[in-house]
């Protein structure tokens, strides 16, 4: 195998973009990519696209051929391939661009992530996002993502030491980075009193406990270490990249208030990497809603299970603290447009590792981890990389 890096990272502005078509996210996503690694087109061997579902939010499928063919690339017949696990859609096709340039199969590789989720409604949205989870025992009987979440959520306040504050202070955290983040959705800091006074959505989660609905996208451009010399992009290193599934439905797993995938691949990828928790300098988990964020630090080995909260409170995960936790503002802030999320958080450990994060730069990040979840845990994708 061969070793991998990232040479070039891009990404749109989040949010509610009604004038920016489907197409043409990606579109700039990746031409800021290819400028930044200093690749033209033509030199691009394969691309690899994460969309959850376009089907439903654009009406519009067979990503793969769309994106090559608007890339300018048809003429090339280069290779593209759609890559779908709902959430962690974009981790995924991170995942396989690393496979095939580590295998030597292909040498230059873009993996992407779009999704344009507000051309339809709420209602509509969050029925598209449903689909995540089991149709059958899940979504008929009305189980959303926000209700799902929070059944995990009250699961773990019943059994582990978090409040209804510490969760708030996920969502404050969060907020006070995407503050920093000129491509984030909200740029607002809030206080724990938003949270609290924030209409209910799933009991106990608020409206400023949940990631919002986002349209958006991110690419980055891959190459194998021995050739990054060739190209301008400042490189940073794939040190491994691990993926895991579970049960899809919720009440088939062994606990509710863990993601078991999370623990294994997180395992695989520190035993792939020789590293340990300790080593790494920043991390961006899937926080699409608060709890997630408090289980998945956890489950990822930064504290032990029922400290999160703590960790949180007391300030270890914030910019400055022991493990800064999303410094791009997290799928809360930042926003979520969930075939991209797991290629925007590459785009921020990279930022970060190049020491281009301006205002939430974290001092001297030499590691970092990312960790995308598809549906409330039967896929999770999980990658580190470093400096070169
Ligand atoms: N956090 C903070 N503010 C939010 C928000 C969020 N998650 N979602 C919407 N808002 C704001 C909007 O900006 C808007 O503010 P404005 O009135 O000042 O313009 C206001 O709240 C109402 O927005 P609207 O779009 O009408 O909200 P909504 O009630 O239709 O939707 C949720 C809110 C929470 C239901 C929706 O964002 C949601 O379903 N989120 C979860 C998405 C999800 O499940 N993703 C997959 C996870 S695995």
């Amino acid at each position: 195998m061969r070793d991998v890096a990232v040479i070039g990272v891009g990404c749109t502005t989040f949010g509610e973009k009604w004038s920016t078509a489907f197409r043409h996210l990606f579109i700039e996503a990746g031409a800021l990519a290819l400028e930044d690694a200093g690749v033209q087109g033509e030199q691009v061997d394969a691309l690899y696209v994460g969309n959850m579902s376009a089907g439903r939010f654009v009406e519009q499928e067979h990503i793969g051929a769309l994106i090559a063919d608007y890339a300018g690339l048809a003429t090339t017949h280069i290779a593209s391939t759609r890559v779908e696990a709902a959430c962690a859609s974009g981790g995924l096709a991170f995942r396989q661009a690393v496979i095939a340039v580590a295998s030597g199969m292909e040498d230059i590789v873009v993996a992407a992530g779009v999704e344009k989720m507000t051309d339809v409604g709420t209602g509509a949205s969050v029925e598209a996002l449903a689909g995540a989870a089991d149709r059958e025992w899940e979504g008929f009987v009305g189980a959303t993502f926000p209700g799902l979440y929070a059944m995990m959520a009250v699961d773990y306040m019943h059994r582990y030491p978090l409040s209804r504050e510490d969760l708030a202070q996920v969502a404050v955290k969060n907020h006070s980075n995407g503050a920093k983040n000129p491509i984030a959705q909200f740029q607002q800091e809030i206080t724990i009193d938003t949270v609290l006074r924030s209409s209910l959505v799933a009991d106990p989660l608020r409206l400023f406990d949940c990631s919002p609905i986002t349209d958006g996208a991110a690419a980055v451009v891959l190459a194998p270490l021995e050739r990054v010399h060739e190209f301008t992009g400042t490189p940073v290193k794939v040190l491994a990249t691990a993926q895991a599934s579970d049960s899809i439905a919720l009440h088939d797993r062994r606990d509710i208030s863990t993601l078991d995938a999370t623990v294994a691949a997180a395992n695989r990828a520190f035993s792939k990497a020789h590293l340990t928790p300790r080593e790494i300098d920043l991390v961006e988990v899937h926080d699409c809603f608060t709890i997630a964020e408090i289980i998945a630090i956890e489950d990822l080995g930064f504290c032990r299970k029922g400290e999160g909260g703590r960790l949180t409170r007391e300030g270890e995960t914030a910019l400055g603290g022991r493990i800064p936790v999303n410094t791009s503002g997290g799928l809360k802030a930042c926003g979520h447009p969930v075939g991209a999320t797991g290629i925007k958080q590459v785009w921020e450990v990279v930022t970060q590792l190049r020491g281009e994060a301006g205002a939430r730069q974290v001092d001297s990040a030499e590691i970092g981890m990312t960790h995308n979840v598809g549906g409330t845990g039967a896929t999770v994708a999980v990658h580190i990389l470093g400096v070169t």
